[in-house]
């Protein structure tokens, strides 16, 4: 079986590599030459745990190639589109590299072809690419679009590609939609076999619905502020009832990368265009959105004027476990201080601080320890283990001022607290 994966970026490469290791012959095909460049050699363009050693077995074990050649359409049967599917400004879908991707297979195809929508993209767009295909062949071919959205989580992509907890596949005939259920046979998880526009609206759906999750939780941690409550604790409570179920309710500055705001950003327009009001939607929105700022009220309340003031912030990706930026919360609240005049000290563990952020007032260090040492506060914003499970005990002595605000309710408080620590979560205590 020859698959050619277009789009070598996050899911295109993930994609690409676990087709190779269920026995498939892959080609990952991408214009940006640097980039094929580094996955020939057997480096990934991104950090993802465990992913780089697999690709490098598949490059040895000859299942996979990768190549800038835009011809690569046609010798292969099986056609997967990998591109990004970013935000316009009104927050909806960008789909013009799927759309070229679609001209190109239309003008190359002079074979049947099974080309496989593997991109979030909005319900609806699997018509549309068929379109677009079929207006730029240059004699009738038949060929199938099936929809298979990707549900991969960042930093746990090789775990998730192998074992995940379903398979969507939406297709307009059932030999289509059989055809790329047999690609994932050797996997065992539930299969859901419908239309194009439903497998489309599921992957929309889960996300937003996880954001929804997120949010809500954040808007209850306000409340349990007031009244003293701790959220973690409420989230545990609620978890235990398998209909809530105790994933994505952790409380913190809010949801970010490049999927929860882009996905749901895109469901809303789609409501807008077609007049249909997503009111739960907007609010997850609008509570993610002003979810770090009610973190800086609390720096702000405690430490009052903020200029001149050294302040550690720990983690800048958008989660653990990736270098990904993309909204991450972290940035918003490093540009809010830095708009107040304080002085920052940053440490990721593997993120590296965008060149726009690169102002004298903000520095980075290899070190949590450098990173702290005579800071009047500490802001965690990402909940990577070494923070967890870091030495707070003699990390205290560092600081200038023992405040530690938890942006991820990950700490534990009682624990600062009695180790001297001033100590504000979201909703935690
Ligand atoms: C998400 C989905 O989880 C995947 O299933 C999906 O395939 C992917 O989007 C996608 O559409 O490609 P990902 O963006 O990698 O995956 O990250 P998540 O683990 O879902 O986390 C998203 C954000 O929510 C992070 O900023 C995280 O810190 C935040 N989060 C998560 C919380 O604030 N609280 C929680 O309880 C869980």
């Amino acid at each position: 079986m020859n698959i050619l994966v277009i789009g070598t970026g996050y899911v295109g490469a993930t994609t690409a590599i676990l087709l190779a290791k269920l026995g498939a012959n892959v080609t990952g095909l991408d214009l940006d030459e640097g980039k094929i460049k580094q996955l020939q050699d057997g480096i990934l363009t991104f950090y993802e745990p465990g992913l780089e050693p697999l690709l490098q077995e598949q490059l040895q074990e000859g299942h996979l190639t990768f190549t800038t050649n835009a011809m690569a359409v046609e010798q292969h049967e099986i056609i997967f589109i990998c591109v990004g599917t970013p935000s316009r400004y009104d927050g909806s879908t960008d789909l013009s590299a799927v759309r070229k991707v679609a001209e190109r297979i239309g003008q190359q195809m002079s074979s049947p072809k099974l080309v496989v929508i593997k991109s979030t993209v909005p319900p609806g767009t699997q018509k549309r690419v068929k379109r677009w295909i079929q207006e730029k062949q240059t004699k009738p071919i038949s060929f199938d679009v099936v929809s298979n959205p990707e549900f991969l989580r960042e930093g746990n992509a090789v775990y998730d590609a192998f074992h995940p907890d379903r398979i969507i596949i939406g297709s307009d005939t059932e030999a289509a939609g059989k055809q790329v259920h047999a690609l994932f046979n050797a996997i065992d998880c539930p299969v859901v076999l419908t239309n194009p526009q439903t497998a489309e609206m599921i992957k929309y759906a889960s996300n937003a619905f996880l954001a929804a999750k997120i949010s809500y939780m954040n808007e209850l941690a306000r409340l349990c502020d007031e009244i003293e409550v701790s959220v973690t604790t409420v989230a545990e409570g609620m978890g235990y009832d398998p209909r809530i179920g105790r994933s994505f309710l952790q409380a913190g500055i809010g949801y970010g990368g490049s999927c929860f705001p882009k996905d749901v950003r895109s469901l809303l327009s789609l409501g807008a265009e077609l007049d249909t009001e997503l009111g739960i939607l907007k609010r997850v929105v609008e509570v993610n959105h002003s979810q770090y700022r009610y973190l800086m009220k609390k720096v702000k309340r405690k430490l009052g004027l903020l200029r001149g003031k050294r302040i550690a912030i720990l983690g800048l990706s958008f989660k653990p476990e990736t270098d990904d930026l993309r909204e991450a919360p972290a940035l918003a609240v490093i540009s809010e201080l830095m708009e107040h005049g304080a002085l920052l000290k940053v440490h990721d563990p593997v993120a590296k601080l965008p060149r726009e952020m690169q102002f004298p007032s903000i520095k980075s260090f290899p070190t949590i320890e450098e990173t702290l040492l005579g800071a009047h506060a500490v802001i965690l914003c990402t909940e990577w283990k070494a923070y967890v499970e870091g030495d707070w005990e003699s990390w205290r002595r560092l600081l200038t001022e023992p405040y530690v605000f938890d942006g991820r309710n990950v700490l534990n408080a009682s624990r600062l607290k009695s180790l001297g620590y001033h100590y504000e979560g979201i909703g935690a205590r």
